[in-house]
């Protein structure tokens, strides 16, 4: 599951938790400069539930991408990921993203930075070029360069940065995909972990995508249609997977809420990342629209939804005569 600002927090990764306990959770991307001069714990804290879970983070100097790396080892993450997607300008010191995919040796020197100061693998998320530059040559010789340095773990967005004239939601979806030039990526680095990520919207195509890669990373597919990676512990991973239906997620998931709003925290802000439970469903529509009613924020979740479901979910026995008839 894909690193995604604003979108992949703690609350989101322990939702999805709940419909797949095999797949790999990305924190959002956390700077070095956060880390170090703001709150730490804030932007690291999780539950042990989330493992095995991904810190991302976006910087480029070594020695600060080291120091975060052993707060990513102290917390307790499986991995730690750097940012060489996001398509922001590069701004004199602290730069982070895909500009760094120009400056292939210092990407180098902050992988090995981080794999001297921790044991936990280093991965890094990249795209297939910058700005106008369309030649595999390019992504080829960045990866080449990062390899040697000890990274062995490549997530490839497969599509170009434009750094310059789009929004960071237009770098999303304009430039074209081209999953061709990752496919080759690992024929030509057959000992590396090679991961595809973009555009990926169906199971099938996840499945057609591993006869040429290692994995597949999916963001927004799965973030909008959660239920979707209910199936991927069995399908992609040989195990039993932790949903048994809808219902049952849903009432896991308004324990959790629960326990926020009884904390005294807002459980709205958890609850937005669930939105999508019942996508496809009938009665989806008006689920959703309970459920990011500001007017309910101050009640108990769990209470909330017995009211809902005595009111607007026919129960059993009336379906069963309906099916009579
Ligand atoms: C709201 C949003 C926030 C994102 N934030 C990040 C981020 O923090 N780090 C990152 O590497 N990519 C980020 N991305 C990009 C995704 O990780 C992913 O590469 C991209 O959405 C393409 O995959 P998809 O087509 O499956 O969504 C973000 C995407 C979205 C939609």
């Amino acid at each position: 599951m894909a690193p995604m600002l604003d979108w992949t927090d703690r609350h989101c990764r322990y939702f999805h938790r709940l419909l797949t306990r095999q797949t790999r959770l990305y924190t959002e991307m956390v700077t070095t400069g956060a880390l170090l001069h703001g709150d730490a714990a804030r932007h690291l804290d999780f539950d042990p539930a989330e493992h095995p879970v991904a810190l991302q983070l976006g910087g480029s100097e070594p020695a600060d991408l080291a120091a975060c790396a052993r707060l990513a080892k102290q917390w307790g993450y499986d991995e730690v990921n750097l940012n060489c997607g996001c398509p922001s300008e590069r701004v004199q010191k602290g730069a982070f993203g895909a500009c760094l995919m120009a400056e292939p040796q210092l990407v180098a020197d902050g992988v090995k930075a981080m794999r001297d100061a921790v044991d936990l693998p280093v991965t890094v998320k990249h795209r297939i070029g910058i700005d106008q530059v369309e030649r595999y040559d390019f992504v080829r010789d960045f990866v080449g360069t990062v390899a040697d340095a000890g990274c062995t773990v490549f997530i490839v967005h497969a599509r170009n940065a434009w750094l310059k004239g789009l929004s960071p939601k237009e770098n999303r979806d304009i430039p074209p995909l081209r999953p061709e030039l990752v496919y080759r990526l690992k024929q030509d680095f057959p000992h590396l972990t090679i991961v595809l990520n973009g555009g990926v919207r169906s199971d099938d195509e996840i499945d057609a995508h591993l006869a040429h890669v290692d994995g597949v990373m999916v963001g927004r597919q799965a973030y909008h249609d959660p239920w979707m990676m209910s199936a991927w512990d069995a399908r992609f991973f040989g195990q039993t997977g932790p949903a048994d239906g809808r219902d049952s997620v849903e009432t896991r998931w308004f324990d959790y809420l629960d326990r926020i709003h009884q904390a005294g925290r807002p459980w709205p802000t958890a609850m937005r990342h669930a939105l999508g439970l019942w996508n496809g469903e009938r009665g989806a529509r008006l689920w959703r629209q309970y459920w990011s009613d500001h007017r309910h924020k101050s009640s108990l979740p769990s209470e909330l939804a017995r009211q809902f479901n005595a009111r607007s979910r026919p129960n059993p026995v009336e379906l069963q005569a309906v099916t009579v008839e």
